[in-house]
């Protein structure tokens, strides 16, 4: 039987980056990866599963490649109308700041976005923001909160002018709505997730895990959430059957605990 070189990969991957493409669809996975092996002069998957285990450093970039970071600031805004009426509805926590999370924050768009409703509507310190993403890269980038014109065409002038400083032809998100936010390293398929928060995003990431990865990790966000805590997925995203999961549905893309 010919050496299935896709498999050879996924475990040199998990060994060496303790990522599990197992969990996440072949056909996609293997596209991207056969891509980026002719790209850098690989004859095969198995070449670069060894290059890998000789240079580990080639994993950060492996990472970065596979996973799809297209975000915006206010990506699908009538979600944020939403969410801000929902929000205000949330009972008050005693002498706590609302908890919210941004699983798989891409480069922090979506994270500054809430930042800036959150500022708006709880004032300075009135929620604790913690923004998560798998790739470093990704990360690095949010921290630095430098971001083009078309990325933040959805911010409005006066948000514009109020978060923003301009800065060699690009737009840097200013100290008062950046230290809103922690940003964190996390792989939602393997470490463990923070609890009792009242807003979960998970948007636009599960689009490449399998259906199992998918329902074990909407699983898991179920448990993360407060008890009247809001979890919210993409607009292009449905969850079939969100009672086994631990979820109820209380608007097109909003669920709470079941
Ligand atoms: C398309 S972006 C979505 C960004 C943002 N949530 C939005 O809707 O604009 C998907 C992000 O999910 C991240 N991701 C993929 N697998 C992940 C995992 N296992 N754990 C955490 N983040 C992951 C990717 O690195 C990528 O940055």
């Amino acid at each position: 039987m010919p050496i299935d070189d896709y498999l050879t990969l996924q475990g040199a991957v998990r060994q060496v980056l303790g990522l599990d493409l197992g969990h996440y669809k072949r056909e996609q996975m293997e596209r991207r990866l056969r891509a980026y092996a002719t790209q850098r002069g690989y004859s095969d998957l198995g070449g670069l599963a060894r290059a890998l285990g000789q240079q580990p450093a080639l994993g950060g970039e492996l990472v970065s490649y596979l996973t799809i970071h297209v975000s915006e600031f206010f990506r699908d805004p009538n979600f944020f109308g939403h969410l801000k009426e929902l929000m205000a509805a949330l009972p008050p926590r005693s002498g706590k700041p609302l908890q919210a999370w941004s699983a798989g924050c891409s480069i922090g768009a979506e994270a500054y976005s809430l930042a800036m409703l959150l500022l708006e509507e709880r004032g300075a310190g009135g929620a604790q923001i913690l923004a998560t993403d798998v790739d470093q890269k990704s990360l690095d980038r949010a921290k630095a909160g430098l971001y083009r014109e078309d990325e933040l065409k959805k911010v409005d002038p006066e948000r514009l002018r109020r978060y923003f400083a301009a800065e060699d032809g690009q737009f840097r998100v200013r100290d008062d709505l950046r230290r809103e936010i922690t940003f964190r390293h996390h792989d939602l398929l393997r470490d463990p997730y923070p609890v009792d928060q009242d807003i979960i995003l998970f948007r636009n990431v599960a689009i490449y895990f399998t259906e199992d990865a998918k329902s074990h990790v909407l699983s898991n966000l179920a448990r993360s959430l407060a008890p009247h805590g809001l979890l919210m997925v993409g607009a292009t995203e449905a969850i079939l059957r969100p009672l086994e999961l631990g979820l109820r549905q209380v608007r097109p893309f909003f669920f709470a605990r079941a």
